[in-house]
């Protein structure tokens, strides 16, 4: 099913490319929240934010990822070579840092397994989704369009 940005890219492939902006925009507002003091409502929106990049990575990323072919690989611009690679390990990274200061901060996890200095842990899950989300975009516009 062909997408709706107009690319080459399918329509799965477009929702998770608008999901992941979207995503990056939440988080963003949602650490202003922690700046200004909001911490109930920073708690909901990031932990939204991050179950929805979940169901992103899970229902199409990965599934998109499998269904490449080789000869599709043939034709993409060597600069893609560099990006995939890069965006699957930081995005990897992110997603799994990220669920774990999700579970941390509403209290799921065993005590033994919580950080209590929550600034530093927190500006490097929001780093690592940024970058993820930018190199998932260069990869966005370097395959599809
Ligand atoms: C879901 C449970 C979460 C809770 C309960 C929570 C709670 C907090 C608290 C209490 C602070 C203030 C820390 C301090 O001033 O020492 C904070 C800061 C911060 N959090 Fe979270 N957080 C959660 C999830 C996340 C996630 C998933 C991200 C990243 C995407 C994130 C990004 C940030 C950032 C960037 C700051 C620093 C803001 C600043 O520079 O002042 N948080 N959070």
């Amino acid at each position: 099913m062909t997408g709706f940005l107009g690319t080459k890219a399918t329509f799965a492939q477009d929702v998770s490319f608008v999901g992941s902006i979207v995503v990056a925009i939440a988080m963003t507002i949602g650490a202003y929240l922690a700046v200004r003091g909001y911490y109930t409502a920073h708690r909901w929106v990031q932990t939204g934010a991050a179950a929805a990049n979940l169901m992103l990575v899970f229902g199409v990323m990965i599934p998109s990822l499998l269904s490449v072919t080789p000869d599709e690989n043939l034709n993409l611009p060597t600069a893609a070579f560099v990006a995939m690679p890069a965006h699957e390990v930081v995005g990897t990274v992110a997603m799994l840092f990220g669920v774990y200061v999700v579970l941390v901060g509403n209290g799921w996890l065993p005590v033994r397994w919580r950080f209590t200095n929550y600034k530093p842990f927190m500006r490097l899950a929001f780093a690592l989704y940024l970058v993820a989300t930018i190199v998932g975009v260069v990869v966005y516009w370097l395959i599809h369009t």
